[in-house]
């Protein structure tokens, strides 16, 4: 039986579990960094010697941690690659935007367990030389940001910040930074700039790597609140028995925000490819099966820039039988929720947000939705971007508004390649195109049947469609 696997959430909704220090130490809290912090140094059989923090490091590498915010990079890689012989300091960014739509599990960490975070970040910072760090957290949060604010007073007051943390010689200060509330602040270099106090506009990689040049042109870590509270749980139970959680280079657990048309939407946390995605929407563990009566259309598996999902799709994936790489046709439902299975199957785990439509759902609304926030989103440095993410929300409001044209499929189609693949400064320009593309591969019958029969009926008032440059500029008052 497919079960919850509650490690980061594990106290969160105990009853009677508060977010005050009192209750986090009672439950163990602030132990892991003390052992941290008293870590002997470790003697290699070759004489040499390894300090704590690049003991932390190891582990963070062998645990297999992949970054829980959405690109699932290699956790003790990305930290490998910090500068450390810059001679300028090192930052840690807590990326606490959230902001990809259908995510909701960051928010219950900072809401019911904001020292697991504090916790998590501190541990991060020692291995890393780190003397000062950032939450970065969404301007929409602010009842997150007070808590997280109270959190800190509370461990500076016990000495778990400032100088000389518990005698241990290391010094920490962090700080909450309030976003005003864009999408594009969750971009780590948008992040990096709105936290210098300057519009989000997402730096071009190379040359600016964070790792290298982050924040004010210093060494920087980002990483997502997830990941950071998961080293808490590395350092404290060590890095083998953390990836004995989880799968293959799929280790640990993640908390999996499910929303939609199920019986049971919320947050659960899961062994990484331990269970399905037909076992996360119809388990009574998980979201108990669909609406009564209802059947399933498609599932987005990884928040809304994740390529969609048809029910009844099947896929062929490599997969390991007694040792030997086979290949397998895997039906949608039962693809195992993680990382590499999902990329196989043509989409992305994401920020691990999944999405349930039912029979109910109408595509092109839902997709003109997502077109929609896109739209508004882009932060319009790149012209395929800017632009293109307009002409896309405006075609599909025209197709969802009685002005559609049954052209309009391959139109969308021909504006979303155009986008992705090298042609924007970050990965916001794939987050708009890829729903676009598969939502219309997928369902393209639905855009065809909708623009086809706008058609028909202009040709039955007599009407011609408005040339598609002034029909969009009749919409684009609304953005
Ligand atoms: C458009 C866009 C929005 C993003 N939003 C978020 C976000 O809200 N939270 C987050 O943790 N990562 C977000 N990311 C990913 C971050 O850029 C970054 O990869 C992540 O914070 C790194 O943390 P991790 O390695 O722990 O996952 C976003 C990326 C893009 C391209
Ligand atoms: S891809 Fe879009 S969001 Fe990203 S920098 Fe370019 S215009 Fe801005």
């Amino acid at each position: 039986m497919p079960s919850e696997c509650r490690l980061i959430l594990k106290h969160a909704d105990e009853p009677g579990y508060t977010p005050d220090i009192e209750c986090y130490a009672r439950h163990g809290g602030y132990e892991v960094l003390k052992k941290a912090l008293t870590l002997p140094p470790k003697n290699l059989s070759d004489g040499k010697t390894i300090n704590p923090p690049e003991q932390i490091r190891d582990d963070v590498k062998l645990s297999g941690l992949r970054g829980r915010g959405g690109a699932g990079f290699s956790c003790g890689l990305k930290w490998s690659f910090v500068d450390r012989k810059s001679g300028k300091p090192i930052y840690l960014i807590c990326n606490a935007d959230e902001s990809e739509p259908g995510t909701f599990k960051d928010r219950q960490i900072i809401h019911k367990d904001p020292h697991q975070l504090l916790e998590g970040m501190i541990i991060s910072c020692f291995a890393n030389d780190v003397h000062l760090a950032y939450i970065y957290i969404r301007g929409e949060f602010p009842e997150g940001a007070r808590i997280l604010n109270r959190a800190l007073q509370e461990a500076r007051a016990k000495h778990f910040l400032g100088k000389n943390i518990l005698d241990s010689g290391f010094d920490l200060e962090i700080h909450v930074h309030r976003g005003a509330g864009a999408y594009i602040c969750g971009e780590e270099t948008g992040l990096i700039e709105s936290l210098e106090g300057k519009r989000p506009y997402p730096r071009i990689k190379p040359p600016y790597f964070p790792a290298i040049l982050g924040l004010y042109m210093c060494p920087t870590i980002v990483n997502n609140v997830e990941t950071l509270c998961a080293v808490k749980h590395i350092v404290a139970m060590g890095a083998s028995e953390y990836a004995r959680l989880g799968t293959p280079n799929n280790t640990g657990t993640r908390i999996v925000s499910l929303s939609g048309h199920v019986k049971r939407p919320g947050y659960y946390e899961i062994e990484v490819g331990r269970v399905t995605i037909g076992e996360l929407i119809n388990d009574p563990a998980f979201g108990g099966g669909l609406r009564d009566g209802r059947t399933l259309k498609a599932v987005i598996p990884g928040g809304s820039s994740a390529k969609v999902f048809k029910a009844g799709e099947k896929f062929r994936l490599k997969r390991k039988v007694e040792g030997k790489d086979v290949e397998q046709e895997v039906g949608m439902l039962d693809l195992p929720y993680d990382f590499d299975s999902l990329i196989a199957a043509g989409s992305m785990s994401g920020s691990s947000a999944i999405i349930v439509m039912d029979d109910s759902t109408d595509i092109v609304e839902a997709l003109a939705n997502i077109a929609e926030f896109y739209a508004h989103e882009s932060c319009g440095q790149c012209t395929p971007c800017r632009e293109g993410s307009l002409w896309m929300s405006k075609a599909l409001h025209r197709l969802t508004h009685g002005e559609g044209r049954k052209s309009d499929a391959d139109y969308l189609v021909k504006i979303a390649d155009n986008i992705p693949g090298g042609r924007t400064i970050c990965a916001f320009g794939e987050a708009c195109s890829w729903p676009v593309q598969s939502f219309v591969a997928k369902f393209r019958e639905e855009f065809v049947v909708k623009g086809a029969a706008d058609e028909e009926r202009r040709a039955k008032e007599n009407k011609t469609a408005e040339p598609i440059a002034k029909a969009e500029l009749a919409v684009s008052s609304r953005h």
